[in-house]
């Protein structure tokens, strides 16, 4: 979690030095205060101005420039929670290697305390040079984390291993690195958006699952350091960093994918959609318009949740459903609970626009085994998700 955290973020002189002003912004977005600190030759790249209008911070950039704090190259990195190089050269790395102090920023991160993440942008030679790799070794071992950089078309008209990760990846690594690991040890499964029925080579028969639960689920399970399994329907998101990605169609796929982590997992959570009918037959080749009406016969897919729930011992393995309904919510819920064998359900209203399906939000019931039902108010679904994990160990811990 980013809220309320202290972030430098260092930027040193190579071309992706701009990606670092989009990082800024989403990292301010998510509630951090965030100052930005700069080598001379990144002010080449990209103006100072642009870093302070979206941090809304002085940036420093000249050790010796008399409006920086008198000692601010050590207060910086000491009063952070966390230091973000990025982009960072084969220079700044080798410098950060040895243990050079001969600007601001070096000097900080020399000073700091802080954790700090370091990611690479070079051309790919330099980068898979044996010095650079060697310099990366030497960091990493001293404990600094080091994200692999991404691939593909370089600014130097190069291909292969250098371009600096997207800010959306460095600011959800940066959220793990922030967030204390309550779920260390643990195994959770999550399943995510909807299911497709084929009914032809062209059609298929689907809901309007995103996958934003799901996926807020799995990533809020991946920071807090649980192992995690994200077996997911199509959707539309990028599968979240660090978590072993299982992508199904339908609902007999999503079943295989779900029944083979039974037994093995700590915690299983069903946020997809499953579809509950399937069309009897998928025809071969695409079904011609024709005169009149058409008939689907639809069969009825086998539900995985109740399947999970009937392998349920009683060994601490927690099973969490998902119900999305929209009339007599806790009753309805409840009812799947028990019919499953759940050990806590999240109920959707989903008649609301704000919530449930696609939305951003998500305003949920949670009821458990013993009846309790707790209310809970309309709220991101990232945050829903911290909330849902909470509850989950509490119900591990009894
Ligand atoms: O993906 P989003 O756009 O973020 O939206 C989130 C959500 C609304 C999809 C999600 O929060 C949600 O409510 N998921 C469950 C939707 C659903 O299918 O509800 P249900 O009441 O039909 O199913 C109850 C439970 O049984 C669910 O956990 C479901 O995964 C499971 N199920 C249902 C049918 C089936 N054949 N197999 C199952 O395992």
């Amino acid at each position: 979690m980013i809220k309320d955290k202290k972030i430098v973020i260092g930027v040193t002189g190579g071309i992706a030095a701009y990606k670092a002003a989009e990082l800024v912004r989403i990292l301010v977005k998510g509630g951090a205060s965030v100052r930005v600190a700069m080598t001379s030759n990144a002010v080449k790249f990209v103006a100072p101005l642009t870093f302070e209008t979206l941090s809304g911070n002085r940036v420093v950039w000249d050790m010796f420039d008399p409006f920086t704090e008198p000692i601010g190259h050590i207060t910086w990195g000491q009063e952070a929670d966390l230091l973000i190089i990025a982009p960072a050269t084969s220079n700044f790395i080798a410098k950060m290697a040895h243990g050079t102090a001969d600007d601001f920023l070096t000097s900080m991160v020399l000073a700091s305390t802080a954790k700090i993440l370091v990611c690479p942008a070079m051309n790919t030679q330099m980068y898979k040079n044996a010095a650079t790799q060697e310099n990366i070794r030497l960091i990493s071992g001293r404990g600094c984390f080091v994200m692999k950089p991404g691939e593909g078309e370089l600014a130097c008209h190069t291909e292969g291993p250098g371009r600096l990760p997207e800010p959306e990846e460095i600011a959800e690594l940066a959220g793990n690195l922030l967030t204390e690991k309550d779920l260390d040890g643990l195994k959770v499964v999550v399943t995510a958006g909807p299911t497709q029925e084929p009914v032809d080579p062209v059609r298929y028969i689907t809901n309007r699952s995103s996958g934003k639960m799901g996926y807020a689920i799995a990533r809020a399970a991946t920071a807090r350091g649980a192992a995690v399994k994200l077996i997911s329907g199509p959707v539309a998101l990028k599968p979240p960093a660090g978590i072993d990605f299982h992508q199904v169609k339908t609902a007999e796929e999503m079943r295989k994918a779900a029944l083979a982590e039974a037994g093995q997992a700590d915690v299983i959570i069903k946020a997809a959609a499953v579809s509950d009918y399937r069309p009897g037959e998928t025809a071969l080749q695409k079904i011609k318009k024709d005169e009149g009406s058409f008939t689907l016969n639809m069969i009825k897919n086998p539900d995985i949740l109740a399947e999970l729930g009937a392998l349920k011992k009683n060994d601490g393995f927690i099973l969490v459903g998902f119900a999305a309904e929209t009339e007599s919510l806790t009753a309805n819920a409840e009812e799947k609970l028990r019919k499953k064998n759940l050990d806590m359900i999240v109920a959707n209203d989903v008649s609301r626009e704000d919530s449930g399906f696609d939305a951003e939000n998500n305003k949920v019931q949670i009821i458990y085994r013993d009846g309790k039902v707790e209310d809970l108010p309309l709220m991101p679904k990232e945050s829903l998700a911290d909330q849902l994990l909470d509850r989950i160990m509490v119900l591990r811990k009894k």
